[in-house]
């Protein structure tokens, strides 16, 4: 603890003291909520969290309302909800998650000039379109934040104050080349001049992103970004997972050791109206980005409430985003929250992109896929599905709808839904009966560790081996799943267990497990219940595993399988950890042809003919 106290002191003085040097501060610094905010950041997480009974906490970005969302935001919105989801399976009933819409700016003041609308009238429009989209996708957020809400409004006004008052704020003039899309300056080196097809002429743009850049030079207010360049090198060294993935974090850590320049955070009232004025300064505007950024503190209480509140959630465990903004969360975001004096939020998840013909879907290029048309089409589980499976964490992800059909077809339909149906619909399994019998023997285990069943019967060898090997492949799954979710890497996590479901398909075809359940040798029938027993166990684990990814189709299944509500969490994401379910075998039906296959959970899709 004292090796900690001292730590945070230095970090703390040395990045007030940089400040200090060139701009007086007016305001006496409270060195204590400091110090408790840095030792906050960099103790055990996970200690801290049970000790103060921290909720989860995950958030999203917040969309421009520029126009309409497409399948891109979905992606976002889908891993934060699967993280929040994640984080109650685990136990924890107040997860929390945030979003909402970005709508101050010069972005959105053009937008709303171009289509001839009040700029309010504008947001309200396509706020309303975000909010329905979380809706329709089933995202379950805690509150939809909108920045021109009131309270956020006197969030960022404090926060503008407080940074004032610390000395982090001062007047200067600017000049650069400032691009609206991107609402960010960029220096020289980083815009170049190309030829315009569509005109002919030249002009520039970021190389970047290729957006245009129009010339700026105004007076405005400055943050002293450049005094936490050591900071957040010491910040992100304690902890190089704290931005995922390790690409990424390299590439901060390049960005942070290259040098910070102090940043521009506001422009001048006469250019942008639309947004925050400057708390005694109203011939200024507050930066879109800073005006943003603080959303995350506002949905938190902030600053009614704050580090001596013992039920404040803040920080974030998790603040997941696109790789396109990684700059503005991963640098400005922890230096204006180290300049406040507050914890750093967690970790990143930063993901990457996904495209329509190798170009970044985008609402300004308008190559985006309107995410209602594709939950209409193929079902709203399973294009949460297929975005956490197929989508790019690392690299850029195409979208077409023939790998939405083939995820769904082989890994949905023929995987997971054929095996519920063969298994827990099948006349030739009871599965009650099954999960009876090996509840009540207790040399379950052995069987599963036992080197060679005491038998010379080559073929029930066999089949003992197969119980074994998968035995090992459903044992592992809980742990492999919790480390990736831990990381936290959604991708990941779904890979797994589509693996598990693979396993489970080809353990069951090749244990023949219908022809034994019947034997008459009671030593196989008793393996053939263990076979059964392990292949229900399997679909129930994955079940439970993949809630916080598809909720209503998990729970249609879980239900099938008559799973007890209570015993939907991860703890029971085990073999052995719940012998009450299990139904009873369908009554024979009077014609067999007639199987409906609306019964079935992941029924032939009408695109599909
Ligand atoms: O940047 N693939 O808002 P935005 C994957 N308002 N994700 C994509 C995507 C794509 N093709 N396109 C967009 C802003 N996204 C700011 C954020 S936060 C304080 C302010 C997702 O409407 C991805 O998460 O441009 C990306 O970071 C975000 O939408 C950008 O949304
Ligand atoms: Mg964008």
């Amino acid at each position: 603890m004292l090796a900690l106290e001292h730590r945070a002191c230095s970090f703390f003085l040395q990045c007030r003291s940089s400040a200090r040097c060139s701009y007086p501060r007016s305001y006496p610094i409270n060195r204590t909520v400091q110090r408790r905010a840095f030792a906050d950041a960099v103790e055990s997480p996970l200690a801290k969290d049970v000790e103060r009974r921290k909720p989860y906490y995950v958030t999203s970005p917040i969309f421009y309302v520029n126009s309409a969302p497409h399948v891109g935001h979905l992606y976002t919105l889908v891993l934060t909800d699967i993280l929040k989801r994640w984080a109650q399976l685990c136990g924890d009933e107040k997860a929390t998650l945030l979003t909402g819409t970005d709508e101050h700016g010069m972005k959105i003041q053009k937008a709303a000039q171009k289509a001839n609308t009040d700029v309010k009238l504008f947001c309200d429009y396509h706020a309303e379109q975000f909010k329905t989209l979380c809706n329709a996708a089933n995202i379950s957020y805690d509150r939809f934040i909108r920045t021109t809400d009131a309270d956020h409004r006197a969030a960022v006004e404090h926060v503008w104050n407080e940074l004032n008052h610390a000395g982090y704020i001062y007047e200067a003039n600017h000049e650069g080349w400032y691009c609206v899309s991107d609402e960010t300056f960029y220096p020289e080196t980083q815009v170049h001049r190309i030829l315009d097809p569509s005109t002919g002429d030249t002009k520039i743009v970021s190389i970047e992103t290729g957006k245009d850049v129009e010339w700026t030079s105004e007076t405005n207010y400055h943050f002293k970004l450049s005094a936490f360049r050591d900071s957040l090198l010491e910040y992100y060294g304690r902890d190089p997972t704290a931005i995922i993935p390790k690409q990424r974090m390299a590439f901060v850590m390049k960005e942070i050791e290259s040098g910070l320049t102090d940043l521009s955070i506001s422009r001048p009232s006469s250019r942008l109206s639309w947004g925050i004025r400057v708390p005694g300064d109203g011939s200024q505007t507050i930066y879109v980005w800073l005006d943003a950024l603080i959303n995350y503190l506002t949905m938190t209480g902030y600053p009614s409430k704050s580090t001596k509140d013992q039920d404040w959630i803040w920080p974030p465990n998790c603040q997941v985003i696109g790789k396109d903004i990684i700059r503005f969360h991963t640098i400005y975001w922890p230096a204006f929250l180290m300049a406040l004096g507050l914890p750093v939020t967690r970790k990143f998840l930063t993901h990457a992109h996904w495209t329509m013909n190798n170009e970044k879907m985008s609402k300004s290029a308008g190559n985006g896929v309107n995410p209602f048309l594709a939950m209409d089409r193929y079902g709203v589980d399973t294009i949460r599905f297929y975005m956490a499976y197929n989508g790019g964490i690392v690299d850029d992800a195409m979208y077409e709808n023939s790998r939405v059909a083939e995820t769904y077809k082989h890994v949905l339909r023929d995987g997971l839904g054929n095996l519920l149906q063969r298994v827990f619909k099948s006349k030739q399994f009871n599965v009650r009966e099954s999960v009876r019998i090996v509840a009540g023997d207790e040399d379950f285990s052995e069987l599963l560790t036992q080197e060679k069943l005491d038998e010379s019967d080559q073929d029930l060898q066999t089949l003992h081996e197969n119980i074994k090997t998968f035995g090992r492949q459903l044992t592992a799954v809980r742990a492999r799943t919790e480390k990736a979710m831990n990381e936290p890497n959604p991708r990941t996590t779904a890979h797994h267990i589509v693996e598990l479901i693979r396993n489970t398909n080809k353990y069951f075809h090749n244990s023949a497990l219908w022809r034994r359940i019947d034997a008459t040798n009671p030593k196989e029938l008793r393996l053939a219940h263990y076979g059964v027993y392990l292949t229900t166990e399997s679909i129930r684990i994955i079940a439970i595993l993949l809630q916080p990814f598809m909720p209503e189709k998990m729970k249609a299944a879980l239900d099938t399988m008559e799973v007890a509500e209570s015993k939907r969490t991860f703890e029971h994401a085990q073999l052995r950890a719940d012998f009450t379910y299990g139904c009873l075998p369908p009554e024979p039906e009077p014609d067999k042809k007639k199987r409906k296959s609306g019964d079935q959970l992941f029924p032939v899709l009408l695109s599909d003919h």
